[in-house]
């Protein structure tokens, strides 16, 4: 994409985006609430017309070639389109018809067995739990075995548990040569992706490894040395880390030592102050 730019009414919802995403790899779009994530996915999905700029994903404008187009591409929304009254199964099968999925029983098989679903295929989606009804969600972006997913914040309200094993399966697409494109505002999702970047009111502030992105934020280091606890803000780099312990040797007064990373919120702040604003600020 390039230059792509949403006004909403007179609020700029993205602001001169530019992007490129190599295929097969995991790209994670991170950003606080409001930020565009979803805005940037459904302009990618061709759901949006953008109000300057362009997108194409494949080499094709997702405006123009939707129905081509949605062969190749899964979505995920944010907010889940399913058939309440319908059953999972059902769902599941009216989607893949839509797309015309080639050995269409045995494919829905396939993709129940990959979500976990097989024990509730006859079950309404209404009665689903939240968590259970995002996997459906999940099954039909995946159904017609697409090559690139487009997943906006599929792990919101999922637990620990579940989460770890989604993203399990998100690595295992990948290995077999899947694009994804992930949302998310979670830090220990990010460091689960390729290439993340960070979306902040509308604007692409900066696109980077993960391991990039944990050294733009200090690491807070406290050591607890003769009942007495030292409190410092290291930049996170090995280097520095060394030399501020190797003060301290190894004595058996340090009773304990503790690093903790900063959090999304507190990264961005640090990028925001770096390049000279305030959050505050616009
Ligand atoms: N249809 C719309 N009309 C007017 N404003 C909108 C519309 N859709 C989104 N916005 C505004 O655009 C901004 C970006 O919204 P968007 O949904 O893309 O953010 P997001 O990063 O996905 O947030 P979240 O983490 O809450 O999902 C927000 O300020 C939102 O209120
Ligand atoms: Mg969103």
């Amino acid at each position: 994409m390039e230059g792509l730019t949403k006004y909403y009414g007179d609020f700029p919802a993205l602001v001169n985006v530019n992007l490129r995403v190599d295929r097969g790899i995991i790209f994670g779009l991170l950003g606080p609430n409001g930020s565009g994530k979803t805005t940037l996915i459904k302009a990618m999905v061709g759901a949006l017309k953008p109000t300057s700029g362009w997108v194409r994903v494949m080499g094709m404008d997702p405006l123009l070639h939707r129905r081509d187009l949605s062969r190749y591409i899964g979505y995920m929304p944010q907010s889940y389109a399913l058939y309440e009254d319908l059953t999972v199964e059902d769902n599941i099968r009216f989607f893949a018809q839509i797309l015309e999925v080639d050995n269409l029983e045995k494919r829905i098989l396939k993709t129940l067995q990959f979500v976990e679903l097989t024990d509730r295929v006859k079950m309404p989606v209404y009665a689903l739990s939240g968590g259970l009804k995002r996997r459906v969600s999940f099954a039909i972006a995946v159904v017609h075995d697409p090559d690139i997913l487009f997943l906006d914040e599929p792990t919101a309200a999922v637990d620990p548990y579940l989460r770890e094993k989604f993203w399990r399966g998100l690595k295992s697409l990948k290995e077999s040569g899947k694009t994804i494109f992930v949302s998310t505002h979670l830090m220990e999702e990010a460091v689960k992706c390729d290439i993340i970047g960070i979306l902040f009111r509308g604007r692409l502030l900066m696109i980077s490894t993960p391991q990039e992105l944990f050294r733009v934020g200090r690491l807070k280091v406290e050591l607890h040395i003769h009942g007495d606890v030292v409190r410092v803000d290291l930049p996170n780099d090995p280097q520095t880390i060394a030399g501020f312990l190797k003060q301290y040797g190894l004595k058996d007064e340090i009773k304990e030592i503790s690093f903790r990373f900063p959090d999304l919120d507190e990264i961005i702040i640090s990028i925001f102050r770096r390049m000279g604003y305030e959050r505050s600020e616009n």
